[in-house]
């Protein structure tokens, strides 16, 4: 399907009222044409009658008038207001499937992309686009039925003058364009300008708590500054441009008074045309001259939309990388036996984060990862949901491959505790509920009991209602993980992750999460991530990953025995840092 079929696509919808602006549109084109028609007819009809007769008729004349005029009025009510209304339809359910069409995106696609990009899709993008759909028909419509319209009823009075005008009217055009193409050159400056601020802006908020402790808000002005005067230099650049531009348009449109008056003042003089017929033409070229500039405007409208609802579609398009297949089955009565089975993995072509993982989890057993920083823990355990895909090998849950399972089902039997927790904008209770959604508020305060932040809520003036800020910025860090915990708790997942769950915590806040996890990891098949080594001891197994490959693996009396690096972990740990040399080979 062409580009052009499918923007016509987001018309259907709303055909009848499209073709209805249109109608009007045709309507309020013939009613601008018609007045020098009528002031030509009367001037040259009945304003030559006696004074009785004009008297007599122009009540008549009157009437008819202010009945187009209505109609008129009422055509341009239609066009300014259902257009437009129309348009913002068309966008509302572009925004609609760009938005249903990020939430189907995979992961790899969220690595690539930057979230101000997103937005910026969303909102600029999207109204260019409904912009040039209300307008581009429209405009092309009325303004090319107004200029042919104004040229052969001009013709018609007389054509070595309509050809003079021509001319005129070419050379305008032709320098508009060269003009307008410098002008959109700096449109887009300016656009990307302004995303230079805009992200400069999120960035900056979005750490002020980073750029504060740094005391650095002379930095972040100083950055600020830089892309602000960007952004001037570049708007300053525009109006210089645009000025010439206007300039340039209205002296072509005095060259155009200029030759009716000498040229027409000839051709009276010489008894070739009739006073009221050059009114006539000066009249005409108030109404030619707006849909030229319209026109030559609708260009760079033209390529904005038309640029926009390329980006639009290039996301719109995109294959998420992790979709459910054909026929796929339901992930159910989970039991909770997983398999790794020869399992590799990258990111990125060339560079391996797994290899030839082999791992098998009992049902209800916990199985504890450790290992240096960027072994590839998280990696491995952001395989089991497919937020990833494996590259070889496979991953099964009670013998069925996840592939063959449907997402859903597979997630919703899942459960994932991460370090980093993120709170929606709301209360503490939707947050809980996000869980579940539609969870009873006895739900929701069994899993806050469960999750140790049953007391702390009721301590809160509002409790349950209490709304956490913007990322639960009002809540603790430990707080805000037991939230999560508690949300994991209402979901009641057969599997449990926990990334590296009780790190960066003081002993008390991990005391209490720690005992929340123990529950919550009860009867439940649990992978959990740790630098703690106190907190896994008891798991039933102990893996070690170094660069993406099982080192070490057995239960912790096997491990400190074997005298490998889990060993060497567990005594730095434990008999204080200062007696080790952290960085011994
Ligand atoms: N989204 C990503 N895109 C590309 N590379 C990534 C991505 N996430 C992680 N990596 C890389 O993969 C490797 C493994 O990272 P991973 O997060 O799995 O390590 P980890 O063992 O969990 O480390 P840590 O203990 O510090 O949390 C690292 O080299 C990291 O740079
Ligand atoms: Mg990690």
């Amino acid at each position: 399907m062409s580009i052009f079929k499918k923007f016509i696509n987001y018309y259907k919808p709303y055909k009848k009222l499209f073709y209805f602006d249109m109608f009007c549109a045709i309507i309020v084109s013939i009613v601008d044409l018609a007045f020098p028609q009528i002031l030509k007819f009367l001037t040259n009809g009945l304003f030559t009658q006696g004074t009785s007769v004009i008297v007599k008729y122009i009540g008549i004349v009157a009437i008819l008038m202010f009945v187009m005029y209505i109609i008129r009025t009422y055509c341009e009510y239609f066009i300014t207001s259902w257009g437009h209304i129309m348009g913002a339809n068309m966008e509302s359910n572009m925004r609609q499937d760009l938005f249903d069409q990020y939430q189907r995106l995979s992961f790899s696609y969220y690595d690539q992309n930057n979230t101000g990009d997103m937005m910026s899709k969303l909102v600029s993008d999207l109204f260019d686009i409904s912009e040039l759909a209300h307008h581009g028909p429209e405009n092309i419509f009325i303004s090319t039925f107004k200029i042919v319209g104004s040229f052969i009823f001009l013709a018609f009075i007389s054509v070595p003058l309509t050809m003079i005008l021509v001319v005129i009217t070419i050379a305008m055009l032709v320098f508009c364009l060269i003009l307008n193409r410098k002008m959109q050159a700096t449109f887009t400056d300016n656009r990307k300008k302004i995303a230079g601020v805009n992200s400069a802006v999120q960035d900056s908020l979005s750490g002020i708590r980073v750029v504060k402790s740094f005391a650095n808000e002379d930095i972040e002005h100083e950055k600020f500054d830089y892309s602000n005067r960007m952004f001037l230099n570049s708007k300053t650049a525009q109006y210089k441009m645009m000025g010439k531009y206007h300039a340039g348009t209205s002296f072509f449109k005095g060259l155009l008074y200029l030759a009716i008056i000498v040229c027409g003042g000839l051709f009276v003089a010489y008894g070739k045309m009739n006073v009221a017929d050059l009114a006539v033409y000066a009249l005409y070229i108030g109404i030619f001259i707006t849909p030229v500039e319209v026109l030559i405007n609708f260009t760079e409208q033209f390529q904005k939309g038309y640029a926009g609802f390329k980006r639009f579609l290039d996301v719109i398009e995109l294959n998420p990388d992790i979709v459910d297949k054909n026929e796929a089955d339901e992930l159910k009565n989970v039991g909770g036996n997983i398999d790794f089975n020869n399992v590799s993995f990258s990111y990125e072509e060339g560079s391996k984060v797994l290899s030839n993982i082999n791992i098998h989890i009992e049902k209800g057993k916990t199985v504890a990862l450790v290992g240096p920083s960027g072994g590839g823990k998280t990696t491995l355990c952001s395989l089991i949901p497919r937020f990833y895909d494996v590259d070889k090998g496979d991953i099964l849950i009670d013998g069925q491959n996840i592939k063959d399972v449907t997402l859903k089902s597979l997630r919703s039997s899942i459960g994932v505790v991460q370090q980093d927790v993120y709170m929606f904008g709301g209360s503490i209770k939707d947050n809980i509920a996000y869980g579940k959604p539609g969870a009873t508020d006895e739900e929701i305060i069994e899993a806050a009991k469960n999750a140790n932040i049953h007391d702390f809520i009721m301590e809160l003036e509002d409790g349950y209602d209490t709304y956490v800020g913007e990322r639960g910025t009002r809540l603790s860090g430990g707080q805000k993980q037991r939230i999560s915990i508690a949300r994991v708790f209402l979901k009641n997942p057969e599997i449990l992750i926990l990334d590296e769950a009780t790190s960066a915590l003081d002993n008390e806040s991990e005391r209490h999460i720690q005992l929340s996890l123990e529950k919550l990891s009860k009867d439940r098949t649990t992978i959990v991530i740790a630098h703690r080594l106190s907190t896994i001891k008891n798991a039933d197994e102990i893996i070690v990953i170094v660069n993406g490959r099982t080192t070490e693996r057995g239960n912790h009396k096997e491990l400190i025995a074997k005298n490998g690096l889990y060993a060497k972990y567990y005594n730095m740990q434990f008999e204080g840092l200062e007696k080790f040399d952290i960085y011994e080979d």
